[in-house]
């Protein structure tokens, strides 16, 4: 066993006592594999020290960690097995292919992309989806069969658009959302394959060759006859409003507001993607991960309208509580967007607002 600070608290690793708040409330039990929501927590109480053990995980905290899998597991093969998801499938591959042809005729050939057809492709996924299945399950499920660069920017360009949809933009800004979340990481194209590909950490070098994709991107798009505000998405989507952000550094307002939103879509997709571990992330999960991060790397408007429409996705989907208990989510408190109400199935209601030793672990 070895104490961490809450700053190195990473998912995956294991309780060795039980975490108290410092008014004895329990936060997250002994032998728990911890989540970033239950980071979030932890964080979120105040606590600076955690007891973690060493070595293998004690079968207590498998045995846990499986019936969260499994809640997960169940609702995603429901999903996939939908004639919905089975035609949506069916779809999305065909705009990844097309998306890497264009892309591919572009660069390797010369061959001037048709973007109003690339943006005709994309738009098809959206009339053919109804609301019955959220397209975020939809994506979340197809993220694990294709994880290429290609269905990555195919996610951002779905999410960016949503997100311009949700916050009020005409057709014309729409489509200039979708052709920069499809053209976002065209400079990757210059990067080896098996730097992009490589499945451990990046060394230093890589990381600097990694970061020079919006660079590239930007030489590549910088001649072509599309909107100028695709060009600014190609090289300031890893612009951050707190200033962290590459390759120049810019603060608040000097990054564009496509900049941002697609930034938001991007940062959403790789979460998703980075969990090749998990059956899928809670949407609270994501939001806690964002709230964790930091909600200041972005604009204001566009990650709170994000997070707060993720939220109202789940509204009446069961949900699994971390006590074990299932209920129904009922509300989104607005204020607190990871502690909704729920209805529970002996009909009585938690508002996990006041009630902040439980949380959703998943939607099942
Ligand atoms: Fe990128
Ligand atoms: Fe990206």
């Amino acid at each position: 066993m070895h104490t961490v600070s809450v700053n190195e608290l990473r998912p995956g690793m294991i309780t060795a006592d039980h975490v108290v708040s410092r008014y004895g409330q329990l936060i997250v039990e002994k032998n728990r594999i911890l989540s970033y929501q239950m980071i979030a927590h932890i964080r979120y109480y105040g606590i600076t020290k955690v007891a973690i053990t060493d070595g293998e995980p004690p079968s207590e905290a498998i045995e846990h960690f499986e019936t969260e899998q499994n809640a997960v597991l169940s609702y995603n093969e429901k999903i996939k097995k939908s004639p919905q998801f089975l035609y949506f499938k069916k779809e999305y591959d065909q705009k990844v292919d097309f998306l890497q042809d264009s892309l591919n005729d572009l660069i390797v050939r010369n061959i001037p992309c048709d973007m109003d057809h690339l943006l005709e492709q994309t738009l098809c996924l959206f009339q053919q989806n109804s609301t019955t299945i959220s397209m975020f399950d939809m994506l979340h499920n197809m993220r694990r069969i294709n994880d290429s660069t290609y269905a990555h920017s195919l996610n951002v360009a779905i999410i960016g658009r949503m997100i311009g949809m949700w916050t009020g933009l005409d057709k014309k800004d729409l489509d200039v959302l979708t052709l920069g979340g499809l053209l976002h990481d065209i400079g990757k194209c210059m990067i080896a394959n098996e730097i992009i590909n490589k499945p451990g950490a990046l060394t230093d070098a890589e990381y600097a060759e990694i970061k020079k994709h919006p660079r590239y991107g930007y030489e590549i798009v910088k001649d072509l006859s599309i909107d100028p505000r695709v060009k600014k998405i190609v090289l300031n989507h890893h612009e951050r409003c707190d200033g962290t952000g590459y390759p120049i550094g810019l603060y608040g307002d000097d990054i564009d507001d496509f900049s941002d939103i697609i930034s938001i879509a991007d940062v959403y997709d790789a979460m998703t993607a980075d969990r090749c571990y998990r059956s899928g992330m809670c949407p609270f999960e994501v939001i806690a991960t964002f709230e964790k991060e930091g909600l200041e790397k972005y604009k204001p408007q566009y990650i709170l309208t994000f997070l707060e429409h993720i939220a109202n996705t789940y509204i009446n989907n069961d949900v699994l509580l971390s006590n074990g208990q299932t209920g129904k989510i009922v509300l989104i408190n607005k204020q607190h967007l990871t502690r909704p109400v729920i209805q529970m199935s002996d009909d009585k209601f938690i508002n996990l607002e006041t009630q902040p030793d439980l949380y959703v672990q998943a939607i099942i």
